[in-house]
């Protein structure tokens, strides 16, 4: 069986870029607590017009000129977003459109923060069985239109940040290169420490007045639960992908883990006992991008040269539902 390797990465952000003290003209917040809290100073909001599927569109269309491909070489699209531009469809089929394209699958998967590993479960599978193979993987979200953008909300809101991000991804003959493995977990029973309730049809009518008065419509978070529970599992994953592939923290080039907040990374990073060098971080620029925060820190990594043919790179995650991932890949 081929293995999967990562033929091209790319990411598209929104221009307009909000700082700290855009947010504290709107709410009562600072930079200084933002900061000390999350390591966040900006983040990047969408303007008119701008949607969850242009981001991906334009994100997609970076990666295929990397790759020298055309959009008609694409065999699939899985689309990972909790941020979708409508109920439904889901975004896959836009994006599909938006490039041109009326005759390949599109997928699209809802887990939050774990998304891009998730998918890229999903996209391994179906390239090393042969069904598929070149893959267009999305991470993509608009978090900042469903925020509540007033000091009720503040505690999530200076948090999220709007952004795309792909990897085209297909099989490779080298034994030694491509995904290892991925290791995907959930525990519903924190289904509601981080969620957005409403438009949901476990209510009837799904969406109304009251609804939307009380403020259901928004992301809400226990954030020290979701902290607590961040600290444990993502280092439990990482563990999972060195146990799976005996290899130990000091094998690792990279780790790039979901940037949810820096104080979360640092407590991974010491337990996982991995030095300054080996993690990669971005989240003072982009804020968290749920599924798209791994694409983006990827290809940014990537760009400053941070990975080289051979090296092993771990992606870890962990988000709403909870849920939790990680992957090992052999650049
Ligand atoms: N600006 C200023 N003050 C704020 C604020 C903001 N944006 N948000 C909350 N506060 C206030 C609170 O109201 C509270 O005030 P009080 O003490 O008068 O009641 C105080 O700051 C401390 O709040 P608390 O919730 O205890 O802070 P914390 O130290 O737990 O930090 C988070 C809050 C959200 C930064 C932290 O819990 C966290 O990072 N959680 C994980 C979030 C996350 O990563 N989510 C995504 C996972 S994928």
């Amino acid at each position: 069986m081929p293995r999967t390797e990562f033929i091209a990465t790319a990411f598209h952000v929104p221009e307009r870029v909000v700082t700290n003290d855009d947010l504290a003209q709107i709410m009562d917040t600072s930079d200084e607590w933002i900061t000390q809290r999350s390591g966040i100073k900006t983040r990047h909001w969408v303007s008119d017009g701008e949607t969850g599927a242009s981001l991906a569109t334009a994100a997609a269309r970076k990666a295929l000129a990397k790759a020298g491909m055309r959009p008609a070489e694409l065999d699939c699209i899985v689309y990972c977003t909790c941020t979708p531009d409508h109920f439904e469809p889901g975004n896959g089929v836009f994006l599909e459109r938006e490039l041109g394209l009326s005759d390949i699958p599109a997928i699209d998967v809802r887990n939050q923060c774990s998304g891009f590993i998730y998918g890229l479960s999903v996209a391994d599978a179906w390239i090393r069985t042969g069904q598929y193979r070149r893959v267009l993987l999305v991470g993509a979200e608009v978090h900042s239109r469903g925020l509540d953008r007033t000091t009720r909300g503040r505690d999530t809101t200076v948090l999220f940040g709007d952004g795309a991000g792909v990897a085209i991804l297909g099989p490779t003959d080298d034994p030694e290169r491509g995904v290892l493995s991925t290791h995907l977990f959930a525990d519903g029973r924190h289904a509601e420490k981080l969620w957005v309730d409403a438009p949901g049809l476990a209510h009837d009518p799904f969406i109304s007045e009251q609804l939307i008065r009380e403020g259901k419509h928004h992301a809400v978070m226990e954030g020290r639960e979701v902290f607590k529970y961040a600290s444990i599992l993502m280092p439990q994953s990482v563990a999972a992908a060195l146990e799976a592939n005996h290899v130990t923290p000091g094998d690792v080039k990279l780790l790039v883990p979901h940037q949810a907040n820096l104080r979360i990374i640092e407590m991974v990073q010491k337990a996982v006992g991995l030095r300054d060098d080996q993690v990669y971080t971005n989240i003072d620029r982009y804020g968290n991008t749920t599924a798209a925060s791994i694409p983006i820190a990827l290809d940014e990594a990537l760009c400053e040269g941070r990975l080289a043919r051979g090296d092993l790179l771990l992606l870890t995650a962990f988000g709403s539902g909870f849920t939790w991932a990680s992957a090992a890949v052999r650049w």
